[in-house]
């Protein structure tokens, strides 16, 4: 009999796990509270209890040649950069094309997920689900969490003395969705992320006054690089904050930028370097999200010091049978859909039984191993933070996936060139091996075509590329100058 396994949310992590599940034989049922799917990228008038919630002019800061599912190209027409609301209509043409709305439950909330009474022989869940006010229990094989992590807000006002007496409005970034309430105020966004970033330029045009407050501050990039290409396509770094406009307004004086703020009076706030803004109507706390899975014991996922502790940030080691895996949890900075789809693809694996887990000690050595490097790197506010493409290789590697480049030279020179020194675009991760896309091979070699067709007004011939590989042979040059250099005077 093939083994049930549950779903829980049809956000783009919930779409990737349907469609592994189909793939390795299992039989998904997927759960979804709101009526439609694409999770946070359906957007909605009013933020919505247990979803994520964004604002009217969220464009995305990935671009679609790297934010796509490896099997199914964005249209090329499509901007680079998009709306949310055309990213929700790649989505579901996705969901549709697929087939696999049938697997979804909509309108009907998973309250609980326990251990089933015999869980250390069969690894199977009890599942709660509520649906029109009731309730249904049901026994699955293994549980798939795809519930989103930008759901529940993180208010600091703890950190913020004076808070309680401030007289005007405070609000957080999720239920923020557009100028009009801001028209004609003084405001003060508090965060640069990209939502502050973004919020603070939004309002910059229509209040009449922005601040922003940062502890810490951002590394601001546009989301055009060199040439006029995404800068997604041409490098891969850090998780910056994207924003083509925060650069001209703070240097017009429509946006201000201010560090922590030490505290509230009843009108205004005072920063940590003495200077003050006031009177002020209201506060954006643009300060991100916690994560939480209010339907599951905190423990398994949480298994120490109130730490998330996952094998891979997938996996909770301590599970006598692993039958639980948690999708789109870790901040990848790459996209998100490319993620999603080789963490299901590895986990539906793995629920399948065609690939096994380390021992509970590999695991646990390989998170503090890796808990440590993310806090060298990233910093304590930035755990979930990974490096992309080590990741993605990583996880292709576990399921057969990962191109051999070497193969590749020998085999077919054209597309290895485009492969190794090109973009790390989804496809790559389904030209080989299980889940092999045939269309793959055509997709990394016109990525380029359909990155530059939007920005065009003519046909000018064949779509140039970015010379990456020159650049990288300039940088070899000038280390091996600087090299030289250090050597002579040494
Ligand atoms: C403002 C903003 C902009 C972003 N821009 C980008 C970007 O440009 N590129 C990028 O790669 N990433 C971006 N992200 C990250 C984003 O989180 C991912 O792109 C992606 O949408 C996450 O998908 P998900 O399916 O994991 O979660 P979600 O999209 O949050 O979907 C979760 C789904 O689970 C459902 N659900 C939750 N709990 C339950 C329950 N108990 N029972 C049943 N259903 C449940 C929800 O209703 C929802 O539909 C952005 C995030 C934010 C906040
Ligand atoms: N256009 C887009 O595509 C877009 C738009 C919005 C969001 N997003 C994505 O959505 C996710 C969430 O973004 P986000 O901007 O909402 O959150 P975020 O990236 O977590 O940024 C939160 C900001 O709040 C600050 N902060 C947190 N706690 C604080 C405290 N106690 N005191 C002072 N400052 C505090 C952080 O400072 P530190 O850096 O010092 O911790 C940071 O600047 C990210 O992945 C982002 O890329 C994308």
């Amino acid at each position: 009999m093939r083994r049930r396994v549950v779903i829980i949310g049809a956000g783009v992590s919930g779409l990737a796990s349907i469609r592994a599940c189909l793939e390795e034989g299992l039989e998904p049922t997927c759960f979804e509270k709101s009526d439609d799917v694409g999770g946070l990228w359906k957007y909605t008038d009013h933020a919505e209890e247990g979803r994520a919630s964004i604002y009217q002019s969220v464009f995305t800061n990935s671009c679609k040649e790297m934010m796509c599912f490896p099997d199914f190209p964005y249209p090329d027409d499509y901007p680079n950069y998009m709306h949310n609301t055309e990213l929700q209509k790649y989505i579901k043409m996705f969901a549709q094309k697929k087939n696999l709305l049938k697997y979804i439950q909509f309108e009907t909330v998973v309250t609980s997920v326990k251990k089933h009474a015999n869980f250390s022989v069969t690894g199977q869940w009890d599942v709660v689900t509520e649906k029109d006010g009731n309730q249904e229990s049901s026994v699955f094989d293994a549980v798939l969490i795809c519930s989103g992590h930008h759901v529940y807000p993180n208010l600091p006002v703890d950190s913020f003395p004076g808070l309680a007496k401030f007289q005007g409005s405070y609000i957080h970034s999720r239920d923020y969705k557009g100028p009009e309430a801001f028209k004609g105020k003084r405001v003060l966004v508090i965060g640069l992320g990209n939502s502050g970033s973004d919020i603070a330029v939004e309002l910059s045009h229509t209040a009449s006054q922005v601040f922003i407050s940062t502890r810490s501050g951002s590394w601001v990039m546009s989301r055009v690089w060199d040439d006029g290409y995404p800068w997604d396509m041409v490098t891969l770094r850090k998780e910056p904050v994207f924003n083509d406009e925060l650069p001209a307004r703070i240097i017009c004086g429509a946006v201000s930028i201010k560090p922590n703020v030490k505290e509230f009076t009843e009108t205004s706030a005072v920063f940590q370097d003495g200077t003050e803004f006031g009177p002020i109507d209201s506060v954006i706390f643009a300060t991100g999200y916690g994560y939480a899975y209010p339907f599951l014991d905190d423990s398994i996922i949480k298994s120490r010091d109130n730490e998330v502790t996952l094998y891979k940030g997938i996996f909770p080691p301590p599970l006598e049978k692993p039958t639980l895996a948690v999708i789109g949890l870790v901040q990848s900075l790459g996209a998100a859909i490319p993620t999603t789809d080789l963490q299901a693809r590895w986990a539906a694996k793995i629920l399948a039984g065609s690939c096994t887990l380390p021992p509970f000690s590999a695991m646990m050595d390989d998170i503090d191993e890796k808990m440590g490097k993310k806090l060298k790197w990233f910093g304590q506010s930035q755990t979930l933070q990974t490096d992309y493409i080590t990741y993605m290789d990583e996880l292709a590697s576990f399921i057969g996936t990962k191109p051999n480049v070497l193969w590749l030279f020998l085999t077919d020179p054209k597309l290895a060139v485009e492969v190794y020194f090109g973009p790390c675009s989804p496809y790559q991760f389904r030209l080989t091996g299980p889940g092999k896309w045939d269309g793959a091979r055509n997709a990394i070699l016109t990525q380029w075509d359909r990155t530059v067709k939007p920005t065009r007004s003519r046909i000018v011939g064949g779509a140039q590329r970015p010379q990456t590989f020159f650049h990288l042979l300039k940088m070899l040059s000038l280390s091996m100058l600087l090299l030289a250099v250090l050597f002579v005077y040494h």
